[in-house]
């Protein structure tokens, strides 16, 4: 697989585009599961926020990235699942999400009806800046058992265990072969600061634009293409919140291999962009 010089983590449904986009791991389990790479089967009761969504650019590129409901109109997904390599927004009508439930075969489907990605979003070499991305949908289908995430917005402390759920793919390799059909979840620990500095020289704790999740394979564990914007969950006092969505990952800059030990994640902070995603919903 050829490197790109960013990890993303989209799985890319097009063969011939497999070989030029990396991916990130979501990070590694403890006990429980292996992986997203390796991750159990996520409980429906967690789930129920998280969407699955498919693009395709105006070349006929596509591939598949989660996302979040966060209203009955809106999903919040990572830019560079709306963003194509040539660094155009893929048009709503080419953005298909799907809900309500944990399989991503049996899900009902919307269209997008717009799609705003942060006007900031940058690409260029290392950390992806501002990776969000608001997506508007005409409405979603009630009694589906789809629920609205929860932005949390107080401080996320490094050592904080939260929970990366996606549909990405379980190979470490990102053989898009293995994309699982139900959603996993795998538990992963916010980062030490210095040591996500290693990664993000710009990381100072979780409450800036980013979380970083690092050595977040050691059982084998973590995110993968295919997980990109997906939900990163913290569990506080049985109440589930959105913390992070899921940006970009690997072994390190160089090597974008998913669930080995030692590797990293970086999650876009949502709670970060409160003032973004307004805007964006009021202008959608
Ligand atoms: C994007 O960057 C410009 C220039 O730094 C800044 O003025 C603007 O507020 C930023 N937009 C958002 C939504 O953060
Ligand atoms: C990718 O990993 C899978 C499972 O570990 C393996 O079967 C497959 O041969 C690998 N593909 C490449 C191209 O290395
Ligand atoms: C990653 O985890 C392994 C196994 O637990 C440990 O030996 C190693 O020191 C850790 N690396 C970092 C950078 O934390």
């Amino acid at each position: 697989m050829r490197f790109v010089s960013t990890i993303a983590l989209a799985a890319l449904g097009c063969a011939a585009m497999a070989s030029t986009v990396g991916a990130a791991a979501i990070p590694r389990a403890a006990q429980l599961d292996r992986r997203i790479i390796g991750g159990a089967d996520a409980s429906g009761g967690v789930v129920t926020s998280t969407v699955f969504l498919t693009a395709t650019d105006v070349k006929g590129r596509s591939w598949t990235c989660g996302g979040t409901v966060i209203t009955d109109q809106v999903v919040i997904t990572a830019a560079h699942c709306v963003i194509d390599r040539d660094g155009n927004v893929v048009p709503p009508n080419q953005v298909e999400i799907s809900y309500g439930g944990t399989s991503r075969s049996r899900h009902l489907h919307v269209t997008a009806q717009a799609v705003v990605p942060h006007p900031n979003y940058s690409a260029r070499g290392g950390p992806f800046a501002n990776d969000i991305a608001v997506i508007k949908v005409p409405q979603f289908t009630p009694g589906t058992g789809l629920t609205m995430a929860v932005i949390h917005t107080s401080p996320l402390p490094a050592g904080q265990q939260l929970l990366a759920l996606g549909w990405g793919t379980q190979t470490s390799n990102h053989s898009g072969a293995s994309m699982p059909d139900q959603i996993k979840s795998v538990p992963v620990q916010i980062g030490d600061a210095a040591a996500c500095q290693r990664v993000d020289p710009s990381y100072q704790s979780s409450d800036g634009p980013r979380i970083c999740v690092l050595n977040n394979s050691v059982g084998g564990s973590g995110t993968c293409k295919g997980d990109s914007g997906s939900s990163l969950l913290a569990i506080e006092n049985g109440q589930i919140f959105l913390t992070g969505l899921t940006s970009q990952g690997g072994q390190s800059w160089e090597d974008n291999r998913c669930g080995t030990p030692g590797g990293f994640t970086l999650f876009t902070h949502v709670g970060y962009y409160l003032d973004f995603i307004r805007d964006a919903i009021n202008s959608a």
